[in-house]
């Protein structure tokens, strides 16, 4: 076989296709797809992850190699090296050699799921994808895991009905085929222990961590591709041609979490759909704002670290790790450093980190015996939206009294940040002591007022004012359970 770095490698259907790098190394999973392979039942809408159209099923090996998991994605989105060493399931893929239509086409056939059908094959994938985890999915789970899906002409009920229908099916039925897929992949396993070396260009996909720090310690101009969530906008809408790529996706010790007593660790390549799951009991709140976090198909990429790097003033998850007093574990050549997160940002989407460095992982820490952690997302859609502004709080109540306040923000800064102003309101105070109009003021020492996109300036202000109140005076309802 050919070095890995010269091609990327993935299975379909049955065969390994193999894309040259240098051609294909800034397309669209999606363009590839329609273009070259001419699969075009995936359909384009509006290329930038919000309508669901383009979702296909992405395979991964599991780790002992002897089955694949599938997550639903936005090949809009996706660029080709992201599949490298996996397999891709399209609409097209789901028809049995006889014929006959998987059970969650013929579902949507039957329920009158489908009208014009330019939605149907992304929802088609994504309700597979929701059934090969989730066996008998209740109708908020299948509106969970459609939030990313538009339709302009079912009302959804009908679709909906179609995949309540479809999880009656025999289990062996509503499985994908994929034992051919299977032993490909374990090749591809093989071949990329063999030979993922680095090279210049214009693609590299390092398994190792110490390959990794090595090849952007030499070629820090290089472009590091996690979920490709963001990239791929910046492909699709600004026209951004990366000359030189480097994959995380292969790197699995940047893909585990690790518990180590008092926090996690989170290797820089977990995807969100994972951290949710992590942070479910600890942090329901957290998890809630992952939840409302763009849409499966976005989380099942996108990574924490990759938000955190991005660093868009808005970004939904640093509010609560500022709050909750996260720390960044940097990487360069061979040394490691800690940097606290709220250390992290130097201005809008500007950043400390060095040429060469990236983040290896998020240690996030536990709540300690008494804190109390709450967090709010505020966003003009419910689901697949945003922040408008998000709060986060942690605290504790010692004699009534609040201590150990910390308290972030998006949408109120060039970058997320916490608000000392506003937790010196806080802290030390009964919750009954703590005024709006002090919190106001604080607001307003605290900030420079200005419009955003998503936001007035006077909506983000009393947002930042009422979600600390709120926060506050669920503290006292907290007491008088006591
Ligand atoms: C439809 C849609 C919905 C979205 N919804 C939300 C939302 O609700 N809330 C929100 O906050 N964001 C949202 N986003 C933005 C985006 O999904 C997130 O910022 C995501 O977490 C980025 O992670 P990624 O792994 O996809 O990053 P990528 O696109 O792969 O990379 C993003 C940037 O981070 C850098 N980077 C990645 N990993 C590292 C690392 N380990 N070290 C150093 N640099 C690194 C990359 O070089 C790049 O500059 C949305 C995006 C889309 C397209
Ligand atoms: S084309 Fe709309 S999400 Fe991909
Ligand atoms: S059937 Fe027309 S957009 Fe869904």
């Amino acid at each position: 076989m050919t070095s890995i770095n010269n091609s990327v490698r993935f299975v379909l259907d049955g065969a390994i296709i193999e894309a040259d790098a240098a051609q294909h190394a800034s397309a669209t999973v999606l363009d590839y797809l329609r273009e070259h392979l001419r699969r075009s039942g995936t359909k384009e809408g509006c290329a930038e992850g919000d309508c669901g159209a383009c979702v296909v099923l992405v395979g991964e090996l599991s780790v002992d190699g002897t089955a694949i998991s599938y997550a639903p994605v936005n090949s809009c989105l996706q660029l080709l090296p992201t599949l490298d060493g996996r397999s891709v399931k399209t609409v097209e893929s789901l028809q049995r050699a006889n014929g006959q239509l998987h059970p969650v086409q013929q579902a949507m056939a039957e329920s009158h799921g489908t009208q014009c059908g330019f939605c149907t094959p992304g929802i088609v994938m994504s309700v597979t994808g929701l059934l090969q985890t989730v066996a008998k999915p209740t109708r908020d789970e299948i509106k969970d895991a459609l939030s990313g899906n538009l339709c302009r002409c079912t009302g959804y009920k009908p679709i909906i009905d179609a995949a309540v229908k479809a999880s009656e099916a025999a289990p062996e039925q509503i499985r994908l085929q994929d034992a051919t897929e299977l032993a490909l992949l374990q090749q591809l396993r093989q071949a990329h222990a063999e030979d993922a070396k680095p090279q210049a260009q214009p693609f590299f996909a390092p398994t190792t961590l110490e390959a990794l720090a090595d090849y952007l310690a030499q070629h820090p101009q290089a472009t590091l591709l996690a979920g490709s969530t963001e990239i791929g906008l910046q492909v699709n809408k600004q026209f951004a041609r990366p000359q030189q790529i480097v994959y995380l996706g292969n790197v699995s010790a940047l893909r585990q979490v690790e518990d180590q007593g008092a926090s996690w660790r989170i290797g820089a390549q977990v995807c969100l759909n994972d951290v949710l799951t992590l942070v479910a009991d600890d942090y329901p709140d957290f998890a809630e704002v992952l939840r409302r976090f763009g849409s499966p198909p976005i989380r099942s990429t996108a990574t924490l670290a990759g938000n955190i790097a991005n660093g868009s003033p808005i970004g939904d998850s640093m509010p609560c790790l500022l709050a909750l007093g996260a720390t960044l574990e940097l990487r360069c050549a061979n040394s490691t450093r800690m940097l606290d997160l709220e250390q992290f940002y130097t201005g809008q989407k500007k950043n400390a980190l060095q040429s060469g460095e990236f983040i290896a992982a998020v240690h996030l820490p536990k709540l300690a015996d008494g804190q109390v952690f709450r967090a709010h997302k505020v966003s003009k859609r419910f689901d697949q939206d945003i922040s408008a502004t998000c709060c986060a709080m942690r605290y504790q109540l010692q004699d009534g009294r609040f201590a150990g306040v910390r308290l972030a923000y998006n949408g109120l800064a060039p970058s997320p940040c916490r608000a000392p102003k506003l937790e010196a309101v806080i802290n030390g105070r009964t919750p009954d002591e703590v005024s709006a109009a002090e919190l106001d003021q604080a607001v307003a020492q605290s900030f420079t007022a200005r419009d955003g996109l998503r936001a007035s300036w006077t909506y983000r202000a009393l947002l930042a004012r009422n979600l600390a109140l709120q926060f506050v005076e669920e503290a006292t309802a907290q007491e008088a359970v006591k």
